[in-house]
Order: structure tokens, then C-alpha cells, then sequence
């Protein structure tokens, strides 16, 4: 980090697009930008700041907290309950926080989190990052990715939109695809990456992650950004630009 792009961090409108590069509405990769990082393996092994991982395994409580069973729809007497999803399945990241009015079976969802391992139940729906989701179907959804359906949300004061969603062929907006990464959690851990499931590695630290959830622009009282909170969302405004740069 230079201290020019730290002399950023004081410009509220550069925080702004900072977020908007992570977000996406500045920064949507082509077809052609998706084959380039595909072939770069990624590029996601870059770690700048990858000694603050690992050491906070009390934060995974955040993620248990975020984990919730929403959007099991349809009128199963006895039978299959068809897990239905729309854009309105998705909401301001901070909100989802408070577990409450949630529909289904959120306790099993929630003993799931807590336990950190074993098959989430069909309905649920667990984030990290407010623009990348993961929700469990009905069995036979997809034997491939365990039922689980990923998406790659588009996020704004309006609301969301999907931008693409389905199993295996789901890419993020850096064109990186889902499963490929989430498949390498041990089997035990049912695709759920944390930190030590398996999964490689990203470039994403802690506070960039508590940064992306505070800035999430779906929240009525967003809280005020912190220092570190602008400082994160530089560097992660930093690692972007690299991770496609170097394409
Ligand atoms: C380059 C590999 C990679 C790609 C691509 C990727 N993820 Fe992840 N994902 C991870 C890792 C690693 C974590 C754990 C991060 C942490 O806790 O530090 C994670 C975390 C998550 C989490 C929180 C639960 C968990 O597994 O820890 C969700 C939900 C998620 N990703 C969804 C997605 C979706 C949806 C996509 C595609 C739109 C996607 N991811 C693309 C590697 C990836």
C-alpha cells in the first residue's frame, strides 16, 4: 500500500468507488475477462495481508449468524418442499444478522453453523461477502455441488438483482467459478470454506469482510465506516485492481 492510496482513504467519494469496483457496478468482467482469469488460475494466491487470517476463529461466529434458512416455499402436505428463489430472498447483510421472522427450518440451519460441520438442511442460506450467496435446495437439485445453488448478486440502495445463479457453471465477478473453489472443503464441511476446510486461500481478510458487510448499500442504518473499515475496503480496492491487472 502506497501512501497515495492510503491518502485515498480520507476521500469519502473514493471509499465510494472503492466499493463500487467490489461491488461490481464499475467493475463487471467481460466473457473475455472471465476466460483470461480462468486460465490465470485465479491469481488468488496473492495474500498481502494474510497474516491477519487464521487468527480469528471467534469471527466464524459471525458467519454462524449470518447462516439462516429463508425462502422454503410451496405446500408440501407430507412431501418435498421446494426451496423457491427470488430476489427478494435477499436483504441487507446487517439485517440478517438479527435471526428472527425467518421462514423454515432455521434451527436446524443454525445447529448446522454452530456445530461447523455436517448437511446444512435444504432452505438454507449462508453469506459472507453480501454479493455472493450459497443456498441449499431439495435433494436432487444438483447431486454435483450437494444441492447447494450459488449466486452472484447484484446490490444497491434499491435492493437486489440477481446477476447469475445454478450449480457448478456459476462464476463470481471476478470470473472465478464457485464450485471449483467450495468443492475443496473436506466432505465433512458440506462446501462451507471458512478459513481451514480445505478450501485454497483469498485474498479477503477479516476486516475486509466486516467492511463489505457495513457498507452493504441494501441497509436503511448503515453504520458510519470506520478508519479501518475505509482502510480495508482500499486494500481490498488494491487487490482487485491486481487480480485483474494481472490477467
Ligand atoms: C477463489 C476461490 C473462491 C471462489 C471463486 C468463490 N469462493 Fe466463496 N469462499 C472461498 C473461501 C476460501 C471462503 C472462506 C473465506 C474465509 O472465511 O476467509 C469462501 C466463503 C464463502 C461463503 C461463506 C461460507 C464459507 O464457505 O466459508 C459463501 C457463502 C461463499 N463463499 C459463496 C461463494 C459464491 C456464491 C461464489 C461464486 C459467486 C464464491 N463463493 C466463489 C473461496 C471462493
Amino acid at each position: 500500500m502506497t501512501r497515495d492510496a492510503l491518502s485515498t482513504t480520507s476521500d469519502g467519494r473514493k471509499i465510494k468507488d472503492a466499493v463500487q469496483v467490489v461491488y461490481g457496478s464499475k467493475f463487471r468482467p467481460t466473457e473475455e475477462d472471465n476466460m483470461k482469469s480462468r486460465s490465470a488460475g485465479g491469481g488468488v494466491s496473492i495474500n498481502r495481508n494474510g497474516n491477519n487470517r487464521c487468527r480469528h476463529r471467534r469471527q466464524h461466529a459471525l458467519f454462524t449468524l449470518i447462516a439462516l434458512a429463508v425462502g422454503v416455499a410451496g405446500a408440501g402436505i407430507a412431501g418435498e418442499t421446494k426451496v423457491d428463489v427470488d430476489e427478494n430472498s435477499f436483504k441487507c447483510i446487517l439485517e440478517m444478522t438479527k435471526v428472527d421472522n425467518v421462514l423454515g427450518d432455521l434451527q436446524s440451519t443454525i445447529a448446522v453453523a454452530q456445530a461447523g460441520r455436517g448437511e446444512y438442511p435444504a432452505g438454507s442460506v449462508v453469506q459472507l461477502i453480501p454479493t455472493e450467496v450459497m443456498i441449499k435446495h431439495e435433494k436432487g437439485y444438483s447431486p454435483v455441488t450437494r444441492d447447494w445453488e450459488f449466486f452472484s448478486v447484484d446490490i444497491s440502495k434499491d435492493g437486489s438483482k440477481i446477476h447469475s445463479r445454478g450449480a457448478a457453471e456459476v462464476n463470481n465477478r471476478l470470473g472465478l467459478n464457485c464450485f471449483a473453489c467450495h468443492v475443496k472443503a473436506k466432505h465433512e464441511f458440506d462446501f462451507i470454506c471458512e478459513q481451514t476446510n480445505g478450501c485454497d486461500p483469498i485474498p479477503v481478510t477479516r476486516p475486509m469482510f466486516t467492511a463489505l458487510q457495513r457498507s452493504d448499500p441494501r441497509c436503511k442504518d448503515a453504520p458510519e465506516l470506520t478508519d479501518e473499515d475505509k482502510q480495508a475496503l482500499s486494500d481490498l480496492a488494491e487487490v482487485v485492481k491486481t487480480l485483474t491487472q494481472k490477467q
